[in-house]
């Protein structure tokens, strides 16, 4: 599992989050942002035409990973294994969803915000977490808390992350990547400006991947 989730995350370092709004959006988008150079992007089921979204993206674009967001129940976490995700992301957790994404092929990165949040998902054996709302939940001083009783955890934090401040999170020891919605301004996607996105993306990939 962690390892699975390594090879993914580890490879991304900046992950954009997608809210579909236009299914013809998906795979232009999601070309953008490939070409651009992130290659790892997860769909939230926020929007109706998400799951038709992300099979149009497998499709199209085999060489991107897709993680499937905003999974809040174990159906949702079943509807993401069908559509072909390469790993699931949560914004908070529940048993229920501990329980079943240990036993899914998929792997899931749950949304944790707090140390006993942590320690809950510690107990089913996940290492790898998504800090979600970041900024909202102490931001890179708790992260750096975090990892005073749990140094071994790695974290994707979500939540508030910008040009301005992803290096602060990238330079932490437990940070393994971040994400955001910044890597798709909602101006440049009702444009279709595709371009626009891709030289983001580009830009994005230059300044933080190695
Ligand atoms: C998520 O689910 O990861 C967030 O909605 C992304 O947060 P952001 O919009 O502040 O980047």
């Amino acid at each position: 599992r962690t390892t699975e989730l390594d090879s993914i995350c580890l490879k991304a370092e900046v992950i954009p989050v997608l809210a579909i709004e236009r299914v013809e959006d998906a795979v232009p988008l999601a070309r953008a942002l490939v070409d651009g150079g992130l290659t790892v992007l997860e769909v939230t089921l926020r929007t109706d035409c998400a799951l038709e979204a992300i099979r149009r993206i497998n499709e199209a674009l085999p060489q991107a990973s897709v993680g499937v967001g905003t999974v809040l129940t174990p159906a949702q976490y079943r509807q993401a294994e069908r559509v072909g995700a390469d790993f699931v992301v949560t914004p908070g957790t529940t048993e229920a969803l501990y329980r079943y994404g240990v036993e899914s092929p998929v792997p899931m990165l749950p949304g944790v915000a707090t140390v006993s949040e942590l320690m809950a998902g510690w107990q089913y054996g996940y290492r790898r977490f998504k800090f979600f709302p970041a900024e909202a939940s102490g931001g890179v001083k708790a992260l750096k808390a975090f990892a005073g009783p749990i140094p071994e955890a790695r974290f994707c934090p979500t939540g508030g992350i910008n040009l301005d401040n992803a290096e602060d999170y990238l330079a932490l020891k437990n940070v393994m990547c971040v994400g955001g919605s910044w890597l798709t301004p909602k101006s440049l996607v009702a444009a279709e400006d595709w371009n626009g996105i891709r030289q983001l993306a580009r830009e994005v990939a230059e300044r933080f991947h190695h």
